[in-house]
């Protein structure tokens, strides 16, 4: 990589602003937001203890949610300091903003070494409108500048993007941290010249998400195994009934596309060749959004191509399963994106947990680098308690699909080179 990292830079007596993608998981436990996983603000923990040898000032930005430009306290960062400070080992000062006067009096009281978490920056608008005058007022606490928020990278807002122009304007210094170095490292460089078989797994609800992964990664990969509801587009494309099943139908030429691209350049394109099927019932209960929740019911295998009338295909089936099993333990690389059913639903959940199992397998028997793309397949893995036993997985959901379609992200793009 070509961008200056934290490993280049020794910030001693500097005051470092470092924006990190604190946007965790909180639940509300008896009046009190509770972080249910921890694991994005774990892996700055290298970054942060660099920076804190070195001893900088540290001054930390993050967002959380999207509270729209107004103080909404369920998306307060103060739990996170409180977190932050427990995995430390170390005070973390807390403002209840993140601009003005109480920010910059703060900051100016802290000794090397010392660590202050500002609140969340999306508690104003200027922040994703990548407003000047706000990245300005940020960068008031930013004598250096690092961004090891991959997870945000993809956005070009004020404390992503704007703060860094300002910094390097004043002739001031930006540079990647650790996690985000990792992450272009294994979403990027590991995956320009893979060791082969190269194979790909892409899942998730819709084949629009992943148009332009597919696409970029027909180049590259040996084989790709298609899975969760996207593979009824293909399905569809190919001709067959669907059924109940959530498909794009204005996808269809898409699926096509990506068929025939396969068939010219031989990649093996595998969709599955059964399914797990259900018949989807509204219930009287309302979800979180305020829309109906389904019940599913008469849960089957269908070895049938064409799905029955009344029912949905959630899963893949046995066959694919193991069929993409087989692949999968073939390989030298892997890279997984997006699963292969409703895997929130027990019910629909074993054609992700194989595909789980057989990459962690692999990773740990025939030593092939298993890359996981970041959001649901991730928190798959951990329910399966097998993330420990993979690669390298990604703190980034929108950021690793955006790396992988090869478009250059806000967040990198405005780091300094070496
Ligand atoms: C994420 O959780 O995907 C990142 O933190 C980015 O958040 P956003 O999608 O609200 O910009
Ligand atoms: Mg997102």
């Amino acid at each position: 990589m070509a961008k200056l990292t934290v490993r280049d830079l020794n910030v001693r007596g500097q005051k470092v602003f470092v924006r990190v993608d604190y946007n965790v998981p909180l639940e509300e436990k008896d009046g009190q937001m509770v972080i249910t996983d921890a694991t994005r603000i774990v892996e700055t923990l290298p970054t942060l203890k660099l920076l804190i040898e070195q001893g900088g000032k540290l001054v930390l930005a993050a967002h959380l949610g999207r509270p729209k430009g107004k103080r909404e306290p369920s998306m307060s960062l103060r739990p996170v300091a409180a977190k932050l400070a427990d995995l430390l080992g170390r005070p973390v000062a807390f403002v209840d903003d993140c601009i003005g006067e109480k920010v910059e009096k703060t900051a100016d009281a802290l000794k090397p070494g010392d660590v202050l978490l500002l609140e969340n920056v999306r508690y104003y608008n200027e922040e994703e409108a990548n407003d000047p005058v706000f990245a300005e007022k940020l960068a008031k606490v930013a004598q250096v500048y690092v961004n090891d928020a991959f997870g945000a990278a993809h956005r070009a807002h004020a404390s992503t993007e704007g703060v860094a122009r300002v910094v390097a304007k004043r002739g001031g210094r930006c540079a990647a941290g650790l996690l985000m170095e990792r992450e272009l490292k294994f979403l990027g460089d590991e995956l320009e010249k893979p060791a082969r078989p190269f194979v790909v797994i892409l899942g998730g609800a819709k084949v629009s998400d992943k148009i332009l992964v597919i696409d970029r990664l027909l180049d590259k990969a040996d084989t790709l195994l298609i899975g969760g509801a996207m593979a009824y587009t293909f399905r569809l494309a190919q001709g067959h009934k669907t059924g109940k099943s959530l498909v794009e139908a204005d996808k269809a030429d898409v699926a096509r596309s990506a068929l025939a691209k396969a068939g010219e350049r031989k990649v093996k394109f595998l969709l599955p060749v059964d399914d797990v099927v259900a018949e989807p019932v509204k219930t009287d209960k309302l979800d979180k959004k305020g829309k109906p929740v389904i019940d599913y019911q008469n849960v089957r295998v269908s070895t049938d191509l064409n799905c029955p009338a009344d029912a949905a295909g959630l899963d893949i089936g046995p066959k694919t399963a193991s069929a993409y099993g087989a692949e999968i333990a073939a390989a030298k690389t892997i890279l997984w994106n997006g699963p292969m059913g409703l895997f929130e639903d027990k019910r629909f959940a074993e054609g992700t947990n194989a595909v789980a199992r057989a990459v962690a397998e692999v990773t740990q028997k025939s030593g092939a680098k298993s890359i996981i793309g970041g959001g649901d397949s991730v928190k798959a893995l951990n329910k399966a308690k097998l993330g420990d036993k993979v690669t390298f997985m990604s703190t980034g959901g929108g950021a690793s699909l955006e790396f992988l379609e090869g478009k250059a992200l806000p967040g990198v793009a405005a780091l300094s080179e070496k």
